[in-house]
């Protein structure tokens, strides 16, 4: 296989490169690159980074769109883990770029250089670079019904709840929408119409609230073709989830809620 040209010194009309910091090593990204208005198709473009142990894979992007190709595309904006802008796939796992640690990555040898491999999420049509369309994914997440729904006269003060009420649906409510999930699952990859487990998981945070009055509605929904039953537990979703969401369990105790009563 023909040796990769690696890509370090700054495009035409980009700043100078600044000294590496005190304490870097270079790293390799291999990123997947696909720009639907030029002629080369789908390619590899290697690129050096100096990264420190503190960084985080974002910064290593914002590195090579800062100096060394400013056209390369992708998605980010919190920075924190937050937002879920920025889940890709990395080394074939799905990650958020913003919470991967070099640290957690570069080889205990400094005389090893690190190659790492940069994907757009797996199942999504591919816009520009690690950009993917999402909007299949937010169409199944609005079909669950994300929402609160009550009937009757507004409440003049809060709704209450139990705190045990609460804890049933607690875990579900720290998605943030990032489709990792949902991209690491060999059934949304094959059969696209699948609602995913990040619909799912999103349901479930309204099924299992004892406020709402929809749960009927969304439990129809799911019980559909294309709904939780296409699930087949292969535990991808939970690894890949950033925020810890126990994914598998919560598609499971939907499948339960259709089976018995909520
Ligand atoms: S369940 Fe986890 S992986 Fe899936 S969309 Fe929500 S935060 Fe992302
Ligand atoms: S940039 Fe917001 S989650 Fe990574």
């Amino acid at each position: 296989m023909a040796t990769p040209t690696i890509i370090s010194t700054p495009e035409a009309g980009a700043p100078a490169l600044p000294e590496p910091p005190e304490g870097s090593v270079t790293v390799i990204l291999k990123i997947a690159r696909f720009n639907p208005d030029d002629d080369k198709g789908e390619h590899w473009d290697h690129f050096a980074v100096p990264a420190l142990p503190s960084d985080r894979l974002l910064n290593l992007l914002l590195y090579v769109k800062g100096y060394l190709d400013g056209t390369l595309s992708f998605r980010r904006s919190c920075a924190h883990g937050v937002c879920g802008s920025d889940a890709m796939r990395v080394n074939g796992v799905n990650r958020l770029a913003c919470k991967l640690l070099m640290k957690d990555m570069l080889p205990k040898d400094p005389s090893k250089q690190l190659t790492i491999t940069i994907e757009p999420l797996r199942g999504l049509a591919t816009l520009k670079d690690l950009i993917v369309d999402m909007e299949p994914f937010f169409a199944a997440y609005r079909a669950v019904k994300p929402y609160l729904v009550t009937s009757g006269t507004e409440p003049s003060r809060e709704r209450i709840q139990s705190q045990a009420d609460r804890q049933r649906f607690d875990d579900t409510t720290k998605c943030i929408l990032c489709a990792a999930c949902t991209t690491s699952c060999p059934v949304f990859w094959n059969e696209g119409s699948y609602f995913g487990p990040a619909a799912i998981v999103n349901a479930h945070r309204f099924i299992f609230d004892s406020r709402d009055e929809a749960a009927a509605e969304r439990l129809d929904i799911l019980n559909d073709v294309d709904g939780v039953w296409r699930c087949r537990t292969t535990f991808n979703c939970t690894d890949a989830c950033p925020r810890g969401i126990e994914v598998t369990k919560a598609i499971a105790e939907v499948k339960r809620a259709l089976l018995f009563a909520r």
